[in-house]
């Protein structure tokens, strides 16, 4: 009945998520409100993991990509599952070293590090920067050695593999800002600067073709020409590669049509190609590191409102409006994102009226779903969208000075705050 596994009905026919009632939940902690189930995350993070066991030899670990939602209880968990971190800013770094992760299993992503970012993060012992152009190749180079310290690196890549999914979030083809392009040589060329270099040492390539990807065959495309890449470094150069970085993106469930693959299977396809083309150019087969992050927390997760008004037009359509929406959750706004919304106080009720859920905003796109099923609703209901553990807290803004919600943490039954609600006082507090 629901996209996640987590999520059930009780004898109230209320939603409920890792078994608290959702209707209580908003109770408690006031609603809009992030819910996320630690079971769900816990069991994915041990699914890759796993997966590395099973079809690699151990020979690899799993980064969550922490802009997916960034504080300090999910790095807590990472680090309790023995999963690395993908950052992609200085306040992600902090959020690490906030939360005690071992910063060598931290891997600096992002496309324009700042010389105070790049400074922050080799102070805080970041274990690899992921260098995405020779701007940034020479400013770590030079402060690396002005710090008298040599710095982990690998190459962002672009594999010119074309993934099928929203144009934002595309990222391996050749017309994208990130990383250097293989075809054109550039990637090649960063390659031989890199060795001449005295304060970086090249141990990895990285690329990532994009996010909300259900197909394996993409992936596996990329990984094969990836080895190409480190075969020609290899044979034109003589320097062996030892380390590959394959980015995250797999696909979770938003509504019943999206068809997500067990995140098993990636390893399984993945590891088979690598070994083979790894053969092919006489190279040992190289250390594996994956980025998922929506995978891990997206269905994890949902958001919980409360319903305000509701206004029926005629012929057109019934407008219910929730107190938050794209303050919370951007997606919709940005990337028309499809979501299933369930009536959680009547969810054992058949979802038979078609509302639009807009926001508070002053804004006529702040809408968090269009034309979506939901049983009855009535205002004072409490409605829940399914699967925004992902990009949603970490898009958050305060517009309109709309505080940010809390979130909680729903584990067997009980619950406990984990990013504590914006007040009032937060949101001038900066302001002189
Ligand atoms: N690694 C790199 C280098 C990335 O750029 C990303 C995502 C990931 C890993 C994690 O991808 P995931 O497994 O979460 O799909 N705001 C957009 C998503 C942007 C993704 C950016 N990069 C959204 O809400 O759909």
């Amino acid at each position: 009945m629901f996209v996640n596994d987590c999520l059930n009905v009780n004898g109230d026919g209320h939603l409920t998520i890792g078994g608290c009632d959702t209707v209580e939940l908003a109770k408690e902690y006031g609603t809009p409100l992030y819910v996320l189930d630690e079971n769900v995350i816990r069991e994915t993070c041990r699914s890759y993991v796993n997966s590395f066991k099973k079809f690699y030899d151990g020979n690899g670990m799993p980064l969550y990509a922490s802009k997916a939602l960034s504080c300090k209880e999910l790095c807590r968990i990472a680090n309790e599952e023995n999963i690395g971190l993908d950052v992609v800013s200085g306040g992600e770094i902090y959020t690490a070293l906030q939360a005690g992760f071992p910063m060598e299993k931290v891997h600096f992503h992002g496309n324009n590090k700042t010389a105070d970012e790049i400074k922050f993060a080799l102070e805080s012992k970041v274990g690899k920067f992921v260098v995405d152009n020779l701007y940034e190749l020479e400013l770590l180079n030079n402060i690396a050695g002005e710090m008298g310290v040599t710095a982990n690196i690998s190459f962002r890549i672009k594999p010119g593999v074309d993934a099928h999914t929203h144009n934002f979030i595309r990222t391996g083809q050749i017309d994208s800002k990130f990383g250097f392009a293989l075809e054109t040589g550039e990637a090649f060329n960063a390659v031989k600067e890199a060795i001449k270099l005295e304060n970086v040492c090249l141990k990895e390539l990285h690329c990532h073709i994009g996010s909300q990807i259900f197909d394996i065959e993409p992936f596996v495309t990329a990984a094969e020409i990836m080895i190409d890449f480190m075969g020609k470094i290899k044979n034109e150069l003589g320097v062996v590669i030892s380390e590959l970085n394959l980015g995250g993106g797999f696909g979770i469930m938003y509504t019943e049509k999206d068809e997500p693959v067990p995140y098993e299977n990636y390893m399984e396809k993945v590891s088979v190609a690598v070994k083979a083309k790894s053969a092919e150019y006489g190279i040992p087969v190289p250390f594996i590191y994956i980025e998922p992050g929506r995978s891990i927390v997206g269905e994890a997760g949902i958001t919980l409102y409360t319903v305000g008004g509701k206004k029926e037009i005629p012929n057109i359509r019934t407008y219910v409006s929730v107190d938050g929406g794209m303050t919370d959750n951007i997606r919709y706004a940005l990337y028309q994102s499809d979501y299933t919304v369930v009536n959680a106080s009547k969810a054992d009720k058949t979802p038979d009226e078609v509302i639009t859920v807009a926001g508070k905003c002053c804004e006529s796109g702040d809408l968090v779903q269009e034309h979506t099923k939901v049983a009855e609703v009535e205002v004072g209901d409490t409605l829940a969208v399914l699967s925004t553990g992902a990009y949603n807290y970490s898009m958050a803004s305060n517009y309109n000075r709309i505080p940010r919600p809390a979130m909680i943490m729903v584990n067997n039954g009980t619950s406990r705050v984990i990013i504590k609600r914006e007040s009032y006082e937060d949101i001038v507090k900066n302001d002189i």
